[in-house]
């Protein structure tokens, strides 16, 4: 019987986030993901759960966050109840075949195989049900022995297209593949990222013009494709206001007016996004510090105070 974690009550945006099982943490290249996966990694252990903070980015970065060593591929121990691994896909691949093929000579036949290499390397939408399964098998009790018990996945999702292709990943290969163990795990795993109470989706965006079509576009491919919305969009690097803003305004200093419109620009996305995004906003600042802990001790302060107010229930 796999073994589901109790969940604790959820009553505010935090609350929520820490009783699911997997949170993938989407967004365009260099907004934030790191960051904020990170951060929610952190709220939501500090929230009693064992969460596994999972990259997939062979550039790791996570580790500079935390301020611990590369943890190269395996899972290693970060904080009480926190643990990071750099996933690569590949490897989970190969885990799977000699976990289907049990017989040690046949799987290292067909690991070395250059039909096999080629179809790992470039089968579309393998990798993405490789890593999604492999956060599965691990929220579920069914990863191999030995395995480190884990209630909950942060997903530092790799930064290609829309996050929505390794989402759709699964139910796209489920109706190719119908039947046998592969088109059962991927329609299990299709069912596990439609399903809101398990699956959380967390955008990230700046206020800029492309970043928040991005943004927009993955709310309309999620409706179309999984019939579901995202629980919570992170607008990163915000600019702090001082002083008069209003439009027009214009200083001495070519620097300020400079900012200003900077501030306006981004005023504008941030109403554009207020209006059309369906769902919790959380705005970060942008902070003079480098990447680093004490950019992610500020990052989770700032989230935690926005996620932790609490919430009207959702329509059903
Ligand atoms: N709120 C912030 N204020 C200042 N700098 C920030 C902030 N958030 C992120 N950064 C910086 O922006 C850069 C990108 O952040 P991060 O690596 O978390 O983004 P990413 O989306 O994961 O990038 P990639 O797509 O390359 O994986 C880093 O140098 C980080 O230090
Ligand atoms: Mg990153």
């Amino acid at each position: 019987m796999p073994r589901r974690a109790r969940r604790p009550r959820a009553s505010t945006l935090l609350d929520r986030l820490a009783a699911e099982e997997l949170i993938v943490v989407t967004g365009k290249g260099g907004v934030g993901k790191s960051a904020v996966a990170g951060a929610l990694a952190r709220l939501v252990s500090g929230r009693g759960r064992r969460v596994l903070l999972l990259e997939t980015d062979p550039r790791e970065s996570l580790h500079q966050y935390l301020a611990v060593p590369p943890s190269g591929g395996e899972i290693v121990a970060v904080g009480p109840r926190l643990l990071l691994q750099n996933l690569r896909p590949s490897a989970v691949l190969d885990e799977l075949v000699r976990e289907q093929l049990r017989l040690d000579a046949l799987s290292r036949r067909v690991l070395s195989s250059p039909v096999y290499r080629h179809f790992a390397d470039a089968a579309p939408g393998l990798k993405e049900i490789a890593v999604l399964g492999h956060a599965f098998r691990l929220v579920r009790g069914l990863a191999r022995r030995g395995a480190p018990r884990i209630d909950l996945v942060v997903l530092d999702a790799p930064a290609t297209g829309h996050g929505v292709s390794l989402l759709a990943a699964p139910a796209l290969a489920a109706e190719v593949i119908r039947g046998g163990p592969f088109g059962r795990m991927a329609a299990e795993l299709s069912r596990f990222v439609a399903d809101r109470g398990s699956c959380a989706i967390v955008a990230v965006a700046l206020a800029e013009e492309m970043p928040v079509e991005e943004a927009l576009d993955l709310q309309r491919m999620l409706a179309e494709r999984l019939h579901r919305q995202a629980d919570l969009l992170v607008v990163n690097e915000v600019l702090p206001s001082f002083g008069d803003e209003s439009e027009g305004s214009d200083h001495d200093d070519p620097l300020v007016s400079l900012y200003r419109r900077r501030r306006q620009l981004a005023a504008r996305q941030l109403a554009r996004l207020r209006r059309d995004w369906r769902g919790p906003v959380a705005e970060l600042a942008m902070l003079p510090l480098d990447r680093g802990p004490e950019l992610l001790d500020a990052i989770s302060d700032s989230l935690a105070a926005q996620l932790d107010r609490p919430i009207a229930p959702e329509p059903a």
